[in-house]
């Protein structure tokens, strides 16, 4: 029990954000090094199946034979296990990248100092808002030339609507970035290019009072600026407060490079201070505490395998509660079966492994012969927990998708069902038009290719595919008839598979019409965590 106890509360579950290009892979292989989980730099997968073109990734997918390369990553730091979940972005950015974020404690984002936030960076917030949890800010890149750094918090609390928390603040930018300043240790962090990054940095420790050192350290001009500005930052800034950041109102924000391994070791710090052991989620209206010693977990992800010899899934389940052990009888909840988890896996920095035991907290992938779908709970037998599902996060591109071969009516009408089930893409129908004609909605452009490619190989049927204009979807709430809505031709009425009606339009606009036409409309931008359908 006290063994239990102790390996729960020593783990962080957390996912890192950010636009392409700001410095989510550089930040997570030195968060490696600093835990000792890799050696060299560059041995983190995640960059070139972020940057490869869309023809060569069906051959690696291919290759890989299941992807998984990198989803999690498992490392210790000073004591703590820390579960790293990957966000994929560029072409690989789908509906999984958000369904990831679920699994999540907290989370980092990081931004790039000469560009603030991006339009990616915009779309994970919004999804780690819903469930409030912390959000870090990481700001990369201040050894180039950067934004004004009021500037960025300002914009980060404009645009997100949350309270922001420097931590530590810096001193230039570019040629002349000197270094962080610690205000809570209130010290300099003096910034030596010379090494670039292949060293910790230590501290210099300077009293901001201490004129002569600071001048000698960074010059007088950049102390007078800094003292001006560390007066202002005390002023006018939020005050620190740790039950709001806990509750994500609050982002700490650090300052850095991680090109340059610098500002990493006190961002570690800090954070594995303030975020908490994994915490307690909602099963059936109630809250399943993380200590508890019965095993839970749920599924928030399916990798389906790209080769056709094997036709497996691996399922991703995030324990949320005791101790899950090899070889064990669980019970699938939704399946209403108890069974072996074959071959758990989990990653260890960048290997695969087999495990024998996994904690509350942690992430284990396993083997799926087709029983399980996103957001069910597996369990110890005898439970039934049943964890509140994951929503459905709206569509951004969308294709009408039909069968060319009639006679290959039933594998259409059956591929499509089952790739919709394992949540790869959505499908919508037309109200009153047939099996043989699918609207379907994707996050990431790239789900359509794969569709293309496993309907073909899987199913044996070929598709015709004609993009549509619609940019948005919203689902319809309460029992309004659709039949009755005033809708101009930039909208356009459909039903997903459940029959529930949502809205599809060509742009914000669109969205806005529709809602000064229908005053008594009320639309959601997520479909609501409601019990499937069997
Ligand atoms: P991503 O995963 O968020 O897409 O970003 P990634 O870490 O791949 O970084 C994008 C580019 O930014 C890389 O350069 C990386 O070296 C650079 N970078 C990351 N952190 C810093 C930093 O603190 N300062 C500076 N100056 N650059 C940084 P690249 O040229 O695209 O790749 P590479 O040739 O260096 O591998």
């Amino acid at each position: 029990m006290a063994n239990l106890r102790s390996e729960i509360e020593r783990r962080r579950t957390f996912a890192i954000i950010s636009h392409p290009d700001a410095g989510k892979t550089t930040l997570t292989e030195k968060f490696l090094l600093y835990g000792g989980a890799i050696q060299n730099a560059g041995s983190v997968k995640g960059k070139q199946s972020d940057k490869h073109a869309v023809s060569d990734w069906m051959e690696l997918e291919k290759q890989r034979g299941i992807s998984i390369t990198s989803s999690v990553l498992q490392f210790e730091y000073n004591g703590f296990c820390i579960n790293l979940l990957d966000t994929p972005g560029h072409q690989d950015f789908s509906e999984d990248t958000y369904r990831t974020l679920m699994a999540a404690d907290s989370a980092v984002m990081v931004i790039d100092a000469a560009k603030g936030i991006e339009p990616q960076t915009r779309k994970l917030f919004k999804v780690c808002a819903m469930r409030d949890i912390p959000i870090f800010t990481f700001i990369n890149k201040l050894d180039r030339e950067a934004r004004d750094p009021f500037d960025l918090l300002d914009e980060l609390e404009k645009e997100f609507g949350i309270g922001t928390y420097p931590m530590n603040w810096p001193i230039g930018c570019g040629q002349s970035f000197k270094g962080v300043y610690d205000r809570d240790k209130k010290r300099i962090l003096a910034f030596d290019d010379a090494h670039r990054g292949r060293e910790r940095i230590h501290g210099i420790d300077v009293d901001i009072t201490d004129t002569a050192r600071l001048d000698e350290l960074i010059g007088e001009r950049r102390r007078e600026e800094l003292c001006e500005q560390v007066e202002l930052l005390d002023g006018a800034c939020f005050d620190f407060d740790l039950d709001k950041v806990r509750h994500g109102k609050l982002s700490p924000v650090f300052f850095g490079s991680a090109l340059n391994n610098f500002g990493i070791e006190p961002f570690l710090e800090h954070f594995l201070q303030m975020t908490t052991s994994p915490l307690p989620r909602v099963a059936s209206g109630e809250y399943i505490d993380p200590f508890d010693e019965g095993f839970s977990a749920f599924v928030f992800k399916i990798q389906a395998n790209m080769n056709k010899a094997h036709r497996d899934r691996i399922a991703f389940m995030r324990i949320c509660s005791g101790k899950f052990e090899r070889g064990k009888e669980y019970y699938h909840v939704q399946g209403e079966k108890s069974f072996r988890l074959s071959q758990p896996q989990q990653m260890m920095a960048a290997e695969r492994e087999v495990i024998e035991e996994a904690y509350a907290g942690d992430i284990i992938g396993v083997f799926d012969p087709g029983v399980f779908s996103i957001g069910d709970t597996v369990c110890e037998k005898g439970r039934k927990t049943k964890f509140e599902g994951i929503p459905v996060f709206a569509p951004e591109h969308f294709s009408m998708v039909e069968q060319v071969d009639s006679m290959k009516r039933k594998q259409f009408a059956k591929g499509m069902n089952q790739i919709a089930q394992e949540g790869a893409i959505q499908i919508f129908f037309e109200p009153n038009s047939g099996l043989e004609r699918v609207i379907v909605g994707v996050v990431g452009v790239l789900q359509f290719e794969v569709l293309e490619y496993r309907i073909k190989n899987e199913y044996g049927c070929d598709l015709r595919r004609s993009p549509l204009p619609y940019q948005q979807i919203r689902w319809i709430e309460g029992d309004t008839d659709p039949k009755t809505l005033k809708l101009s031709h930039d909208t356009k009425w459909v039903q997903d598979f459940r029959g529930k009606n949502l809205l599809i339009f060509t742009s914000e606009w669109a969205i806005r019409w529709v809602m000064e036409d229908n005053p008594d409309l009320k639309l959601s931008e997520f479909s609501k965590n409601e019990e499937k359908e069997d």
